[in-house]
């Protein structure tokens, strides 16, 4: 099963895909995460990638897909993928398509998590991420059980650059305008899956169970 998690910024996409890995064969691939990870390593994406991200704006097509397309020559072939921030625009979608048609993949579902921007505005400003294996926490809604510190990993828990509030306006502007528009891309497919997001982190899982379940 290949799946794609698509909605605003914080909608729950990590914290969905933690929940999915732990019930299904599948591998996580956030494109996120791995710009995150290549800013701290300095590599040249890296460079490249910070101030696109500290502006709230989205890294280049060709850039992201290129990434997406080395990834997956090196995937297990018999492991299905949960794509988390990818895609994040209609020509990346396409390119998607092609890249998985290649190796003799498809989308089977596009779990499209709905929240509004208040919700996102609130989950922003508690979460704690960690640096090392990108678990999320909330301050309140899903805390750590030791404060600051990553239940899995143990490593000190940290808050993204891009989680101010200042910079959260532009990032939901711009999944309102190149995001968005992957839901109609995907209806016409047959693949959405519609999911409230609002409920808290068990409804909304046990809602793409049910969901899933369906196919
Ligand atoms: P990325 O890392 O993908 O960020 P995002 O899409 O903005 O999403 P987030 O990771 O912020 O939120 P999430 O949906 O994973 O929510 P989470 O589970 O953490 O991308 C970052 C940047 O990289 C982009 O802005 C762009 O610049 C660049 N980029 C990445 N991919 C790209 C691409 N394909 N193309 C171009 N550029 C790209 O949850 C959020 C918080 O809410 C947590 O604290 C969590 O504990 C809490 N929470 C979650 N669910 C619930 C719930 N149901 N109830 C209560 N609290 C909840
Ligand atoms: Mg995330």
């Amino acid at each position: 099963m290949n799946l794609i998690l698509l909605g605003p910024p914080a909608a729950g996409k990590g914290t969905q895909a933690q929940w999915i890995l732990r019930d299904f064969d599948v591998v996580h691939v956030s494109t996120g995460d791995m710009l995150r990870k290549a800013i701290a390593d300095g590599t040249d994406l890296g460079k490249l990638a910070k101030p696109l991200i500290d502006a709230g704006k989205l890294v280049p097509d060709d850039i992201v897909n290129g990434i997406i397309q080395e990834w997956l020559r090196a995937a297990d072939p018999g492991k299905g993928i949960v794509f988390d921030g990818f895609p994040r625009t209609v020509a990346q979608a396409q390119a998607l398509d092609e890249m998985l048609a290649n190796v003799g993949r498809k989308i089977d579902a596009v779990v499209s998590i709905q929240v509004n921007e208040q919700v996102v505005v609130e989950r922003i400003g508690g979460r704690w991420s960690c640096p090392k294996d990108g678990a999320v926490y909330h301050a309140t809604n899903c805390p750590p059980q030791v404060i600051g510190k990553c239940d899995r990993c143990g490593a000190d828990l940290i808050q993204r650059d891009d989680d101010k509030p200042e910079k959260i306006v532009e990032r939901y502007k711009q999944y309102l305008e190149k995001t968005m528009p992957l839901v109609d891309y995907y209806r016409a497919q047959g693949t959405l899956l519609p999911i409230d997001g609002t409920r808290d982190t068990q409804a909304v899982y046990g809602e793409i169970q049910a969901a899933l379940a369906t196919l």
